[in-house]
């Protein structure tokens, strides 16, 4: 995780997106890797010190982003979100940073815990990664497949009911906080016959691993394309790679909610 998600997916996206120098990239990374901390914090409590400080070295940096595109414009999302804000004054300086913050921020997360979590699933299932690699055109619905077992977190971001209502069998009252889960559609039986079964030709359909409504993930299709180019180049590159330690235990943490695989140690030859 730390060599290939951490800096792969974190790399390719920063440069993609943003075309990020190293510094910078340096500075969100730091941030990025602070992200579950904001989730321990309980109502009332202070931010630590190291996230504050991480925090607003982050803000700092988009300031100045946003300075440099009002001079010299890219054809880049965030020189569109400042087109927006000048041109026709739809988003206000604070919503501005935060779209910006936030896109920034669920792109890196996001993808390399979805990505460690394809990896997982490819090492520990040989035969179907040897199809893989005989028949590259596979991969694209083989990731379709380790998205809905094991990618991302375990809720959505909260939030809260407007009437008293009942969800399979549970009382919601107005007002509550409620975090639905993506990934536990993925599971319905109902709906993907003997879920459990990590299968590369299942071509599941209607996955909810990018929520659904009008929050459904606006990266999306960037977040699908990045893994599988990231796995396609992997599985070419290093076909003999294998999980180093045959008894190894996955072990999950992060933020609040998600699913982020704390390391995969694996040997490429
Ligand atoms: C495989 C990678 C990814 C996964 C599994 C994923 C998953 C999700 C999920 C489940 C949501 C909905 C959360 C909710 O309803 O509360 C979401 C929202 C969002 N995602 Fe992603 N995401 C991924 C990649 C990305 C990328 C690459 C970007 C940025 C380019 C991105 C930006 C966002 C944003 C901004 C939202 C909030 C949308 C809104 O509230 O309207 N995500 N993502």
């Amino acid at each position: 995780m730390k060599d290939y998600g951490a800096h792969l997916v974190v790399d390719a996206l920063l440069d993609a997106m943003v075309n990020m120098d190293e510094r910078r990239k340096a500075i969100f990374v730091a941030f990025h890797d602070m992200i579950p901390g904001t989730t321990y914090v309980k109502p009332g409590e202070p931010w630590s010190p190291e996230l504050r400080r991480a925090f607003a070295r982050t803000m700092e940096e988009i300031k100045v982003i946003i300075d440099e595109r009002r001079v010299g414009p890219r054809p880049d999302f965030i020189s569109d979100l400042i087109n927006a804000r000048d041109a026709g004054d739809k988003l206000n300086d604070r919503e501005l940073f935060d779209q910006i913050f936030g896109i920034c921020g669920a792109s890196l997360s996001a993808t390399s815990r979805a990505a460690g979590g394809a990896l997982y699933l490819l090492h520990t299932h040989d035969d179907q990664r040897h199809q893989l690699m005989g028949d590259p055109l596979l991969i694209p619905d083989a990731i379709e497949e380790c998205l809905r077992l094991g990618s991302n977190g375990y809720f959505t971001f909260p939030r809260i009911a407007r009437r008293d209502t009942e969800v399979g069998g549970t009382r919601i009252l107005k007002g509550m906080v409620v975090r639905p889960s993506p990934l536990a559609p993925n599971y319905d039986p109902d709906v993907f016959p003997d879920p459990l079964r990590f299968d590369v030709h299942r071509k599941p359909k209607r996955i909810l691993s990018f929520g659904a409504g009008p929050h459904h993930c606006v990266g999306n299709i960037l977040g699908r394309t990045t893994i599988t180019i990231a796995v396609t180049r992997l599985l070419a590159r290093f076909p003999k790679a294998h999980i180093s330690d045959p008894k190894f235990t996955p072990l999950y943490g992060g933020a609040v909610g998600e699913l982020r695989l704390q390391s995969l140690p694996m040997r490429i030859h």
